[in-house]
């Protein structure tokens, strides 16, 4: 049912924030609160567990638990009708839910502690049993807070983001930037086709994805987002997601990384392919919220692993820039990809301009209100 291309395009509106899927979710028309304010009882028809989430969670708590079983939608879901119950695996994913929620709550002082991912790990069913990996052992972990042993040859933050401010052009060159135009070529699961990104300080920034049957609209307008597609209503992102896309969208990050979260800091040394960089941790409520790698030659930001929280659990979004050109006096990346745990999207700019003149109505919604979605039956 999620045919490769159309999944992967689901995915493609992500990577510019639309927490979209190709499952049709229809809307209500007449509804017009605003998103975020209805549970997910008052908007979806069949919840039984997460009834009290805010409605515009539902969708990342979903994400959250495809990627950890490494499934699609579909696993769970009848196509066209996600309040149905039919599918097994559904009615197990909701005892899971509880399971899930009694072990933290009974150990863990209701933290995440325990997610699907736990042990799940990528598959429907978790290995119980430690299994010998191939050319010796691997040890994973996860970065926690204070727990880095990199830390002592890292200069603190505040050195390696005045060192990535100078090594792009300074602040006064950044600071002259109000708005940025690029046009290149988005890579979905081997097709090429065209896009736009047009970009504006405040935090916003519109992608234009030309399909076939029309364009793909991904847009932030500093405070909310939202998306379109061709024959689809135009759909609030939600809020978490805008929250967590901050750092991707500013025009001039490094002025403002600092103001985005409640604490910036050094997280030690990681290496990305064969460079080595400096890791710094944006940190909000205690919790890294985004990890940000400079490289340690060059100072150039190399990448940006930023998460979005979910009732469930979180879901991480990986930005790589590289093919750096001069442009204006600023280094800027012509190349990123986007990262996912199910997905890779290689954005390649052709054309890139500054401060050309942007109509701030380019941001706003289309005329019709977007709602939040609401299945009919
Ligand atoms: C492992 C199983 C599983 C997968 C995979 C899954 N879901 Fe769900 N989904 C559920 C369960 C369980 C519920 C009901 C939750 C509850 O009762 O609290 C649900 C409910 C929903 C609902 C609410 C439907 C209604 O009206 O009641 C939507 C919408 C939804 N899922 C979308 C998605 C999307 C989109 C994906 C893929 C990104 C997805 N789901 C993947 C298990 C799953
Ligand atoms: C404490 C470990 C643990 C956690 C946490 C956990 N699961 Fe499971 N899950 C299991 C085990 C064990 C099985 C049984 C697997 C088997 O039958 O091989 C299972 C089975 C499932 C299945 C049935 C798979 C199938 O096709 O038969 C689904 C769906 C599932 N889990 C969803 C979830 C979801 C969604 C979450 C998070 C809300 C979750 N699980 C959290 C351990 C866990």
């Amino acid at each position: 049912m999620c045919r490769q291309f159309l999944c992967m395009l689901g995915i493609a509106f992500t990577v510019v924030g639309i927490s979209e899927t190709p499952l049709r979710v229809q809307t209500a028309s007449a509804n017009t609160s605003p998103p975020g304010a209805m549970s997910a009882a008052e908007a979806y028809q069949n919840i039984q567990v997460l009834k009290e989430i805010p409605a515009d969670q539902l969708v990342p708590a979903m994400q959250f638990i495809t990627y950890s079983l490494g499934v699609e939608c579909s696993y769970c879901h009848v196509e066209g009708a996600l309040e149905k119950d039919d599918k097994k695996p559904k009615q197990t994913a909701r005892k899971m839910m509880q399971m899930m929620a009694a072990i933290n709550r009974d150990n863990f002082d209701s933290k995440q502690a325990v997610t699907c991912n736990s042990c799940h790990r990528g598959a429907p069913h978790p290995v119980a049993t430690p299994i010998i990996a191939e050319g010796g052992p691997r040890p994973a972990f996860e970065s926690v807070l204070g727990e880095d042993t990199s830390l002592t040859d890292a200069p603190p933050a505040e050195q390696i983001i005045a060192k990535y401010v100078e090594a792009i052009g300074g602040a006064a060159a950044l600071q002259r930037i109000s708005t940025r135009q690029e046009k290149g070529t988005i890579n979905i699961s081997g097709r090429n086709l065209p896009i736009e990104i047009l970009s504006r300080i405040g935090g916003k920034q519109l992608t234009v994805i030309h399909l076939p049957n029309g364009d793909s609209i991904t847009a932030y307008d500093g405070a909310s987002g939202w998306t379109s597609a061709p024959n689809r209503p135009v759909r609030e992102i939600p809020s978490v997601e805008v929250a967590s896309a901050k750092p991707e969208v500013d025009l001039q990050l490094p002025l403002h990384i600092k103001q985005l979260f409640n604490e910036v800091k050094t997280a030690g040394t990681e290496k990305i392919g064969d460079r080595e960089s400096y890791v710094v941790a944006g940190i909000n409520s205690g919790e890294i919220a985004a990890k940000f790698y400079f490289d340690k030659e060059s100072g150039y930001l190399l990448r940006i692993l930023r998460y979005t929280k979910s009732p469930l659990g979180r879901n991480s979004t990986q930005i790589d820039y590289a093919d750096f050109r001069t442009l204006n006096g600023l280094k800027v990346p012509f190349r990123k990809t986007i990262a996912r745990p199910n997905s890779r999207l290689t954005v390649q700019i052709e054309d890139a301009e500054f401060n050309v003149p942007v109509d701030e109505k380019k941001f706003a919604r289309p005329a019709v209100a977007p709602t939040p979605t609401r299945p009919s039956p």
